[in-house]
């Protein structure tokens, strides 16, 4: 990435940045050097977030994305230490696994407070920012399953990643007048603490055998997309989603493995 929409410098939020996704995306855009002045890290695991800020000589900032009051004092505080926000990536995520039936109302308001509710208190907090300089970029961490079947949420984690590519694609209308970009990427399945927690090795061997691309997708490979669509290269994307999924969309659920041997 050479620039963001604006010229240098710039200063770029990631949440869900201790971990996974929002980590890898933290650690490409800090190497970005002189580019990117200011990596700004923002979690609710405190410990992680602050630990790699340090590695990266980036700032972190502890916030609760689906707290309204803890996200405003969060984009307040990066306010008064970098002055300016140029691009927000929201990478900050829950999943749960319940049928229907044993879905409480509790595990339902929490995924959709921090993956729907979240993405959109971030990126109202980070507009008012980024307006006073002309401009800005919001990439939403969304997910295929928001155009699919979650292969590992359940139906909670689905709705909200379905939201937030409407959210997406609303906010991108209604910010572009202020040169704000909002666009999303849809992660297929890609290997994180988050994939750990809820899969078995043994199936987390049986999902790289359905990726048409042949492995798991790596938050690096997430994070190449958020970079393009933070950088001068997107200006003139907004409102679009663009799949980092190994060919799993365009399989459309045909076994790989047997397609290719009913032809050999
Ligand atoms: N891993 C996948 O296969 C996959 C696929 C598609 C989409 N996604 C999405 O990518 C994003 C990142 O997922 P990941 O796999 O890196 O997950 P992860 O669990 O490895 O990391 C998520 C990070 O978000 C932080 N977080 C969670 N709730 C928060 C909150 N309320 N406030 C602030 N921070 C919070 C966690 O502390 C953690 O550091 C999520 O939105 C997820 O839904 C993941």
């Amino acid at each position: 990435m050479q620039t963001l929409i604006n010229p240098s410098p710039s200063v770029v939020a990631v949440t869900g940045a201790a971990a996974g996704i929002g980590a890898a995306c933290a650690r490409l855009l800090a190497g970005q050097g002189a580019r990117v002045v200011r990596v700004v890290l923002m979690d609710r695991d405190a410990d992680a977030g602050a630990q790699l800020a340090q590695e990266l000589g980036a700032l972190f900032i502890a916030v609760d994305v689906a707290d309204g009051a803890s996200v405003q004092a969060a984009f307040a505080a990066l306010d008064a230490q970098c002055g300016r926000l140029d691009g927000l990536v929201n990478s900050a995520g829950i999943e749960s696994r319940a049928l229907l039936d044993q879905l409480s109302e509790a595990a339902w308001d929490r995924v959709l407070d921090v993956n729907l509710k979240g993405s959109m208190l971030c990126t109202q907090a980070a507009a008012r920012l980024m307006r006073r300089s002309g401009g800005g970029a919001v990439v939403n961490i969304a997910s295929i399953a928001g155009k699919r079947i979650s292969y590992s949420g359940d139906m909670a984690y689905t709705a909200s990643k379905a939201g937030v590519l409407g959210f997406t694609r609303h906010a991108a209308f209604e910010l572009a007048a202020d040169h704000i970009r909002v666009n999303a990427v849809c992660p297929g399945p890609t290997l994180t603490p988050m994939i750990h927690r809820s899969l078995t090795p043994a199936r987390i061997d049986a999902v790289a055998a359905v990726v048409p691309l042949g492995r798991w997708v790596q938050a690096e490979d997430v994070a190449n997309a958020v970079a393009f669509l933070l950088g001068p290269g997107a200006a003139m994307c907004t409102g679009t989603s663009l799949d980092v999924d190994g060919g799993v969309l365009v399989s459309n659920g045909t076994p790989y493995a047997d397609y290719v041997a009913a032809r050999q």
